[in-house]
């Protein structure tokens, strides 16, 4: 087996999943500011090390997907955020797109930047310790979105920074994700979702990407969030991984599904329902931010000296993910262990 191939094992391997803490200082003073907490970078870097320091970094995070500014700081012990993320046999990434901009003709839309100097940043970040990336594009669904201009320019740049991860000897963490927001069917998500994730196949495999030493991080197939017909976790898993085994190809070893605004039990017990009929050979797991963090958040902000309390609130949540990603999770053993 390939370092590459090696590597994305680890990072799912049974009962563990992604971390997404690759936040932009952007994205993560909103996230602070929610829970009344100044966003400097000494608070973003406390938040993150009391996670990257909890017990259950040990059994069910994989790997960690970390921010440029975070790959760089130093833990109150000396130690380098990669550094303290290995000692608990964890795995440190890192977010290489520099963010989703105005698309030049379909302006309402999204194409994902950051190609220029990627070959140089990978080196550094490499260098650094980071041994797998992400690259997040994202699609709007509305009567005239995602259109083949979107569809097509995102996953070319998908596939042009996958092949410059692999050159670099990393794992690119594929991510086109279809936004939930809208009022849109869940029949609706899963054509859209179809077609994106066909276009990225076809595109990686122009740039003679190895699809074994990748990892895809989709979307669920879901319901918009201001869909009227709701649709239960039965429905949902039955439709994921009927447009996974459909459309992604079988040298693909694992699937890291992204939350996307789920809440948090929601996330959990979509991944346990995928796992539980699970008929391909994907390993399915989590790559979760919010899904993860938003409990540990809330508590922090009451009061940033509890490392005791996030770190609890913390463990729970990524132990619950890790039975779902085996298909053990149950609202039972949530109530349980929480209590
Ligand atoms: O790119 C998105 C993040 O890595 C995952 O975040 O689980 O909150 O959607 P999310």
């Amino acid at each position: 087996m390939s370092e590459l191939e090696n590597i994305a094992k680890k990072m799912l391997a049974k009962g563990k999943g992604i971390l997404a803490a690759d936040e932009s200082t952007g994205t993560m003073t909103k996230r602070l500011s929610s829970v009344n907490v100044e966003s400097t970078s000494e608070n973003r870097l406390k938040f993150r090390e009391i996670l990257f320091s909890a017990e259950s970094m040990k059994e069910n995070i994989g790997g960690v997907i970390l921010y440029d500014e975070t790959i760089k700081q130093k833990t109150s012990s000396g130690k380098s955020i990669p550094e303290l993320i290995k000692s608990f046999g964890s795995i440190p990434g890192i977010k290489v797109d520099t963010g989703a901009k105005k698309l030049a003709g379909s302006p309402e839309e999204k194409i994902t930047e950051g190609l220029d100097g990627l070959r140089e940043r990978l080196e550094e970040y490499y260098k650094l310790g980071a041994r797998f990336t992400k690259w997040r594009a994202v699609y709007n669904i509305s009567q005239k979105h995602p259109s083949e201009l979107a569809i097509k320019s995102n996953a070319h740049a998908l596939a042009r920074y996958a092949s410059l991860v692999q050159e670099s000897k990393m794992v690119p963490i594929v991510e086109p994700e279809v936004l939930m927001d809208g009022d849109h069917n869940i029949k609706k998500c899963y054509e859209i979702t179809s077609k994106v994730l066909k276009e990225c196949y076809k595109e990686l495999k122009l740039h003679n990407v190895n699809l074994k030493g990748t990892i895809l991080k989709p979307n669920m197939i879901l319901p918009g969030n201001q869909s009227k017909s709701k649709s239960n976790a039965s429905e949902i898993a039955k439709m994921t991984i009927k447009c996974l085994k459909e459309n992604v190809p079988s040298e693909v070893p694992g699937i890291a599904f992204l939350s996307g605004g789920q809440t948090e039990i929601e996330a959990t017990q979509n991944l346990n329902e995928i796992n539980k009929i699970n008929d391909t050979n994907f390993v399915m797991s989590f790559s979760y931010g919010r899904a993860l963090q938003q409990s540990a958040l809330k508590n922090w902000g009451k009061n940033i000296t509890d490392i005791n309390n996030t770190q609890k609130i913390f463990n729970h949540r990524s132990k619950m993910n890790g039975l779902s990603a085996s298909a053990k999770w149950s609202m039972d053993l949530e109530k349980q262990l929480t209590a």
